[in-house]
């Protein structure tokens, strides 16, 4: 596994550095004040004013500090040491107060202490793990009794279509069920710019519906909404149409490209070991 997990790493230490300059990413905006969050991310959250808040796999912090920016006491995670240090810098700029932990999201438990009233994750952050179960243990493991975990990403169905370049339309390739890892070669990142990645293997997992709602349940995680929705934050496919609010989405298809899941940590768990 840390072969996969290593080469992922220097494949997104890479790309930080092309993400700070991107226009996508718009460093400058935000630091003087531009939120990097979205609408669906803000209402999934609801208020976090004065809240602890634990955001997973948080990249360099944009959202953690936009967080912040609302009132919430913040700490973001993640394994590339150069989005950690990034990080910390626009914290430094931005003068505002967060801790970031460089990390393996899931060992985060053997580098971070602490309860947490939301664990928050959001988009380009479940292909990357090869254990759901994993991940959702850690973040329960978080949480405080009562407190929520809040994640929003593609929807698992998007791995199962592809864009045709002939015919101009994405079309089904399958497999749903095939978890992984996938080995891709990008040269590009998902932002503007024309850089080319040198770190450009990834591997990826993908993971069905059940899983997410299996994860949750299995490590004592009420789930008070799971949502669909018919666009995205990104343009996955170069025949997305981008709507006003900024989503992406694909005139005439009526399909799945976001899902966000909301759950709460119960207060009294009873774990059968060999449930687990
Ligand atoms: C697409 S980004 C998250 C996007 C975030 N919403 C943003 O735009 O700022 C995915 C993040 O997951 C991190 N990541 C991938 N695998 C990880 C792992 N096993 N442990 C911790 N972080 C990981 C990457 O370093 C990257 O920062």
């Amino acid at each position: 596994m840390n072969e996969y997990f290593n080469t992922n790493k220097k494949n997104w230490n890479e790309r930080v550095g092309i993400h700070k300059k991107s226009r996508f990413y718009d460093v400058e905006g935000f630091i003087k004040g531009r939120s990097s969050l979205d609408r669906l991310e803000l209402e999934e959250l609801g208020d976090v004013k004065g809240k602890r808040l634990l955001h997973l796999q948080c990249h360099f912090g944009m959202s953690t500090l936009s967080l912040a920016r609302l009132g919430a006491e913040v700490t973001g995670a993640d394994f590339s040491d150069k989005a950690i240090e990034l990080a910390k810098e626009l914290t430094e700029q931005t003068g505002l107060k967060a801790e970031f932990v460089c990390s393996n999201v899931l060992e985060l438990d053997e580098h971070l202490k602490g309860e947490y009233d939301i664990v928050f994750a959001s988009y380009g952050v479940f292909c990357w793990i090869n254990d759901l179960n994993r991940w959702f243990e850690i973040a329960s493991y978080f949480l405080k009794p009562g407190g929520e975990l809040v994640i929003l990403d593609g929807h698992p169905t998007n791995h199962l279509f592809e864009y045709n370049e002939e015919k101009k339309e994405i079309e089904m390739i399958g497999p749903y069920f095939n978890n992984g890892p996938h080995r891709y070669v990008e040269d590009n990142t998902y932002t503007d710019g024309d850089e080319k990645l040198v770190n450009n293997v990834e591997y990826e997992w993908a993971h069905p519906v059940s899983e997410f709602i299996n994860s949750a349940v299995k490590n004592g995680l009420r789930i008070k909404s799971f949502k669909e929705y018919p666009f995205m934050s990104w343009n996955r496919y170069p025949n997305m149409v981008k709507n006003d609010e900024g989503y992406w989405y694909l005139e005439g298809k009526d399909l799945p490209f976001t899902f966000s899941m909301k759950c709460v940590k119960e207060k009294f768990i009873l774990t059968l070991l060999s449930d687990k």
